[in-house]
């Protein structure tokens, strides 16, 4: 078995403060999982930092008004401090600033270079003749150019999904001045992704990954492509070019050569300048990527093809491990809309413990899940001081009351005393393989049916009884002795996901040094010295009481409402009026929607059979992340029946289904009775 293990987690991009959002997808399962391996005795090195560089940082440090140092500068020093708070302990945490980081990168791109898969092309960009620069697809805005949207995106139209080159839009303007814009030529570097498919191919099926990541992976290098790697930017990592003076390369080919650059500092750091290769060189090193799932691509397959073009041999990933979203009550958090927490508030009031319990009880590990008060509160009150804590104090407390504060001593077992060994046993084991294969919500639940195990079996056994009955003596001792060998159990397994909790349990058990400086297996085999007398018990965790919870959601509304009223209106503004003559052109008809499916490698865009009584139509419709397929069939909707066929992703699309929105809202407009084909005016 490998003794190795590098675990990297996305580096978060420091433009905005981290929430749990991201916590729970590529951070805290990994600073479990790291914990965990550490436990088991494995030299793990856990690398995370910021992701400094790229256009979103410009555009929003610009909006700010400072520089992108400034800007970055701060909230990297902020997440930083959100993580220790969280205890998720990084053995380093870097940044794409650091000066290890520009020669690594440029190294990068000088193998892919010699090795012959950069080609230079000329483009079309935009450009600001006031800025004298030219401006990123984020800077931009113009009209759709295919529903007229006036305020379309660089890249895609809010209005009706259209994805696009900046250059296609009309009337193109500076997002931040309303400057026109003009177009210009100017050469870009572009990765020959395409080359390395031969090599992608083997490479993904050799990988135990979940089939959905896969799945996902796969379909990008069915289309991969030569992409771009430069930018006209002055912020990021220069390209070491003559002919490229003033351009950077794009922060998506710079940020992954992070995991290396970090490593590397971090070795230097700790006075072994060569120690970093024993991890990304090493034969036996294991290593492991935790991610959100909107940076699968970039992790499955455009890093590991830049490692490919390498000279040197750097480790692919072995373990992808990528989370879905999670939500705050229901939607996805948002600052620009005031839906999130405000973390300084919630550490001021609870423990890193209840919402690390309590993120991973509910780890969107196969699909979304969501953070809500209300569930925050019931796993506090029901699971941590219900179940967790409630075995710990009573077991201690009795502990103190009758057997003067002292270890017992075990004597002859009963039929219940193995059974509940044996419990501890199977538990202890199936919690370690959860954790082994990155299921941390399965290992959170085993955990509790540990604590609730531990709480039937002193129910079952009725010490106090026994304390009453005479000759009971033996019996109450060995059931003590016995609780005692499950705490020490509980104290290891959940030390990974609520580590401080789980040192305080071990102190409590009589131990002065920490659990950390055992292993897994010596905590589970160690024993516990009768006759040793136990510090005195206290409560590990607080109860939250309703009001609590209620003012943490009027505060939520309150910070959301306000969002909101010092956001523009969301409606878009009316359109000039047009002849009655050119409304009665359009044919609109009832459709019945028979067949529904995602378009590969669109976010927005499904593609439905629709039946509009006559004939049967393909139509494409930026609705998936409002609908899933199966909810779409049969439902019978509106039409624009005679709109010129248009192609998009390659597919035609023969017509239009009008739905509502506002803001990240869609409503398909439907009908009920009426039969597919019927003409509506
Ligand atoms: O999505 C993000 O937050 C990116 N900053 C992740 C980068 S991961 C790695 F490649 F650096
Ligand atoms: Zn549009």
């Amino acid at each position: 078995m490998k003794k190795k293990i590098l675990i990297t987690s996305a580096l978060p991009y420091s433009n905005g403060p981290l929430h749990f959002g991201h916590i729970a997808g590529a951070y805290l399962p990994a600073d479990c999982y790291a914990r965990f391996e550490r436990l088991r005795g494995k030299e793990v090195l856990y690398i995370c930092g910021s992701d400094e560089y790229g256009v979103a940082i410009t555009l929003s440090a610009e909006q700010a008004g400072k520089t992108p140092q400034e800007h970055s500068e701060g909230f990297h020093q902020i997440n930083r401090e959100l993580f220790k708070k969280l205890g998720i302990e990084f053995s380093h945490f870097s940044r794409t600033t650091s000066p290890e980081h520009p020669p690594i990168v440029q190294q990068f791109f000088q193998d892919l270079y010699d090795n012959g898969f950069i080609e230079s092309h000329e483009t079309n960009q935009l450009y600001s003749e006031a800025d004298k620069r030219f401006l990123a697809d984020r800077y931009v805005v113009g009209i759709c150019p295919k529903c007229d949207y006036e305020e379309a995106r660089g890249d895609e139209c809010p209005k009706c999904g259209a994805s696009f080159e900046a250059t296609d839009l009309g009337n193109p303007r500076s997002k931040l001045t309303g400057a026109s814009l003009t177009t210009r030529k100017t050469v870009h570097w572009f990765l020959r992704f395409d080359l390395f498919k031969e090599k992608l191919i083997p490479f993904l099926e050799s990988r135990p990954w979940k089939s959905n990541v896969l799945a996902f992976a796969r379909s990008y290098v069915d289309e991969v492509r030569p992409r771009s790697i430069t930018r006209d930017l002055e912020w990021g990592v220069p390209v070491p070019l003559k002919e490229a003076e003033g351009k950077v390369f794009y922060v998506w080919f710079d940020a992954p050569i992070g995991y290396i650059s970090a490593t590397i500092e971090w070795a230097k750091q700790i006075g072994e300048p060569e120690k970093w290769k024993e991890y990304w060189l090493g034969a036996q090193t294991k290593y492991v990527q935790f991610i959100g799932k909107d940076n699968i691509p970039f992790h499955a397959v455009f890093f590991p093809a830049m490692i490919m073009g390498q000279n040197t041999p750097y480790k692919l990933v072995d373990e992808l491990v990528a989370n879905e979203f999670y939500l705050l009550e229901g939607k996805q958090f948002s600052k620009s809309e005031g839906w999130l927490l405000d973390l300084d508030d919630f550490f001021k009031r609870f423990h890193a413990d209840q919402i690390r319990y309590t993120i991973a009880a509910n780890a969107p590990e196969t699909a979304d899940s969501e953070f809500s008060w209300k569930d925050f509160q019931s796993r506090c009150n029901g699971e941590l001081v219900g179940k967790f804590g409630n075995l710990i104090n009573r077991v201690l407390v009795f502990i103190q009351n009758h057997v003067d504060g002292k270890i017992p001593q075990a004597h002859e077992l009963e039929e219940e005393d193995h059974r509940f060994l044996n419990e501890i046993s199977r538990l202890t084991q199936e919690i370690e393989e959860s954790f082994a294969s990155y299921r941390l919500r399965q290992a959170t639940q085993l955990i509790m049916e540990l604590a609730s195990c531990g709480n039937a079996y002193f129910d079952k056994k009725t010490p106090w009884k026994e304390a009453k009955r005479e000759g009971g003596r033996p019996v109450l001792e060995t059931t003590m002795a016995l609780c005692l060998e499950g705490l020490k159990s509980l104290a290891c397994v959940s030390y990974p996901l609520i580590p401080d909790a789980a040192e305080k349990l071990w102190h409590l058990l009589g131990f002065s040094d920490s659990l950390a400086d055992y292993t897994w297996k010596e905590i589970l085999s160690l024993p516990l010295e009768a006759g040793k007398l136990l510090p005195k018990p206290y409560l590990l965790f607080q109860k939250i009481e309703d009001e609590l919870i209620e003012e943490e959601i009027q505060k939520l509304q309150k910070m959301h409402e306000k969002a909101m009223e010092r956001k523009e209106p969301p409606y878009a503004p009316l359109k000039k009026p047009i002849e009655f003559d050119d409304f009665c052109k359009l044919d609109f008809r009832v459709g019945r929607i028979e067949k529904a499916e995602k378009v590969p490698k669109s976010k927005k865009l499904l593609q439905l059979e629709v039946d509009i009584g006559l004939e049967k139509r393909t139509l494409l419709s930026g609705i998936s992340q409002h609908y899933t397929p199966e909810e779409l069939v049969g439902k019978k909707v509106i039409v624009v029946a005679n709109l010129k066929p248009s192609k998009i992703m390659g597919i035609e699309s023969q017509g239009m289904v009008l739905a509502g929105s506002l803001d990240h809202s869609l409503e398909l407009v439907t009908l009920d009775d009426l039969p597919a084909g019927a003409e509506i005016s």
